[in-house]
């Protein structure tokens, strides 16, 4: 069935062309039922072919819990990019994916028992950390446990923060490298984030020379570090424009440039960036309504089955099949399937008027959605499929 979809310019700069054509040649070949997830993989090939290429001794990881479908794990994994997990069910994909548990390592600072567990056998030894407590359990599970200290740092302008349940202040910092040495432990770095989504490249300027500071301080108490993970961050376009890659790349290297040994090995942790904006929801209206002064448009895909992130701030964009290309445009609130009065994405956004039935695209959608998702009500979780 040939569909056509109402474009506007401003979708120009978010989805290409070559992927809305992807997008469109599936959906005329197949006829599946909505709501699934597209996932454009040359726009991931291109998008992981960019991180870390402006950064010396870059190596990047995958964060897995951007979007852990297994074709995408395999994509990645044929690629050569290593792996960031936090539990037991993500190791358990790689596992079956025969990952080499050198690409793999973990970034949660405080980790399950049965993670732990499963990761000591795997032979994943690489962990972050922020706790007494957590040299403690890794002494107990994995004392041969490469670790780095979480430092806390600012996550303002960043759209998703991460800040205050994680990562200690400088003089913690400092203690818990040393007291990971005394128990054993082989303390190599340090790492930090600056929030998902992170539109402020100032964000990396003082979360380096944080880093920095600690650095020389673990440097005069005989602990020489020679590893930096710079966490995840990098932002996508969701309707505004964002700072690029290449900018965020070109102001870290030019921050690392002198102040750390040159051979120290940069890790990068990208997970909104790989897959959020090869990401393309295809959903249907199943319904309308009026109430008062607002228009409601309801979809089969909401805040419990996918898109958890739009009640934390997340604007996505929207593409409305319509086959009267001259409809009026309405300003909507749009929502989810469920009963609950919560399961609401969005408000006052302008769109062509849509029928029942019709099916919307909910573009850069690919992270941090079906990662999220849940059956609340009875309403099923999107599939993932690469394209
Ligand atoms: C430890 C860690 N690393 C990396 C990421 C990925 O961040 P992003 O998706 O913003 O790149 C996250 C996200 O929550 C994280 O917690």
């Amino acid at each position: 069935m040939v569909r056509s979809f109402k474009i506007e310019k401003a979708h120009a700069g978010i989805i290409p062309e070559s992927s809305l054509f992807k997008v469109l040649q599936y959906l005329d070949r197949e006829e599946r039922e909505t709501p699934f997830l597209l996932i454009d993989t040359d726009k991931v090939r291109q998008k992981i072919s960019m991180i870390g290429r402006a950064i010396r001794n870059a190596r990047v990881f995958y964060a897995v819990k951007a979007n852990p479908d297994i074709e995408i794990l395999r994509l990645l994994s044929g690629l050569g990019t290593g792996f960031e997990i936090a539990s037991e069910g993500e190791l358990e994909i790689l596992a079956q994916l025969n990952v080499d548990p050198e690409r793999i390592i973990s970034s949660n600072p405080v980790k399950s028992l049965k993670f732990l567990k499963m990761a000591a056998s795997y032979g994943v030894r690489l962990f972050a950390f922020d706790s007494v407590d957590e040299v403690e359990k890794l002494v107990r599970y994995i004392p041969d446990s490469r670790v780095y200290v979480r430092l806390s740092v600012p996550n303002e302008g960043s759209e998703w923060p991460l800040s205050k349940k994680f990562g200690v202040e400088l003089d913690e910092a400092l203690a818990l490298l040393c007291y990971a040495k005394e128990k054993g432990l082989n303390p190599v770095g340090i790492t930090f984030h600056v929030g998902s989504q992170c539109t402020n490249i100032y964000n990396w300027n003082i979360a380096l020379d944080k880093t920095k500071n600690l650095w020389e301080r673990a440097e005069k108490e005989g602990i020489t570090l020679k590893m930096l993970n710079i966490g995840g961050g990098y932002p996508i376009k969701y309707r505004k424009n964002v700072v690029s890659i290449e900018a965020i790349e070109k102001n870290v290297s030019a921050l690392l440039y002198g102040k750390f040994p040159e051979h120290t090995d940069i890790f990068i942790e990208p997970g909104r960036a790989v897959v959020g904006d090869a990401g393309i929801l295809v959903t249907s209206v199943i319904g309308k309504a009026q109430r008062g002064d607002e228009s409601w448009l309801y979809l089969d895909v909401g805040v419990f089955n996918g898109l958890m992130e739009s009640v934390g701030g997340i604007k996505y964009s929207y593409l409305v099949e319509s086959l009267n290309q001259a409809a009026n445009k309405k300003q909507w609130t749009i929502a989810g399937p469920s009963c609950d009065s919560f399961d609401v994405i969005d408000k006052n956004v302008t769109l062509t008027e849509p029928n029942i039935g019709n099916i919307m695209l909910i573009l850069s959608s690919g992270a941090y959605t079906i990662s999220y998702a849940s059956e609340f009500n009875g309403f099923s979780i999107p599939r993932t499929i690469l394209i």
